[in-house]
């Protein structure tokens, strides 16, 4: 199936000069939101991460790294933008294509040793999933990999990572 084909592009959003790729379009679609899920789940298999929890990023990262811990049978636990969980957190700043912001997780939700997998549904400059690998790390937790439905090519992301495996679907 061609995933790209249900992807969105929209010229100047949020900012002038951003192409944005929305996936709304992906996730309203049956069979491409199937197709996605389960083709990044196999992909994951194949690397044999053997992850206990997604960790998920607010809030596309929510969208397509619970429907992912569904189908693998893990824990999803959210990291989100600041102000929002309502218990003690870990916190980090990061910089976005677009901006800085924030990310916290609960302090209880991951412990030193607990292997993550990181998701989200898009990696553009690697500063979101950077600076989650950060937190997770901190924690002392076993950062297996990230899965990511898009990779924003241009901008070399993947270079901003850990070197661990990284699972894209489409590639710009
Ligand atoms: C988007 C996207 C990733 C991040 C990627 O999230 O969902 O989390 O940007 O950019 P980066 O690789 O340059 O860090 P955004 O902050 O726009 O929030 P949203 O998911 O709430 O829309
Ligand atoms: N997040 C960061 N950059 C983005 C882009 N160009 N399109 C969609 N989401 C993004």
């Amino acid at each position: 199936m061609d995933l790209k084909s249900l992807i969105r592009d929209i010229p100047d959003f949020p900012k002038p000069g951003i192409l944005f790729r929305d996936i709304t379009t992906l996730l309203r679609d049956a069979a491409g939101l199937r197709h996605a899920i389960d083709s990044l789940a196999d992909k994951l298999d194949g690397a044999g991460l053997n992850a206990e929890y997604i960790v998920g990023i607010e809030s596309r990262g929510f969208i397509i790294g619970a429907a992912l811990a569904y189908k693998l049978g893990i824990g999803f636990i959210p990291v989100r933008k600041p102000g929002k969980l309502p218990s003690l957190v870990h916190s980090v700043e990061y910089e976005l294509e677009y901006g800085m912001d924030k990310l916290e997780v609960h302090q209880d939700a991951l412990q030193p040793g607990s292997r993550v997998l990181i998701v989200d549904d898009l990696i553009a400059t690697g500063g979101t999933a950077c600076a989650t690998a950060k937190l997770v790390q901190q924690i002392g937790c076993e950062l297996v990999g990230f899965g990511f439905v898009v990779e924003l090519q241009d901008l070399a992301g993947r270079q901003n990572l850990p070197d661990v495996p990284i699972v894209t679907l489409v590639e710009y």
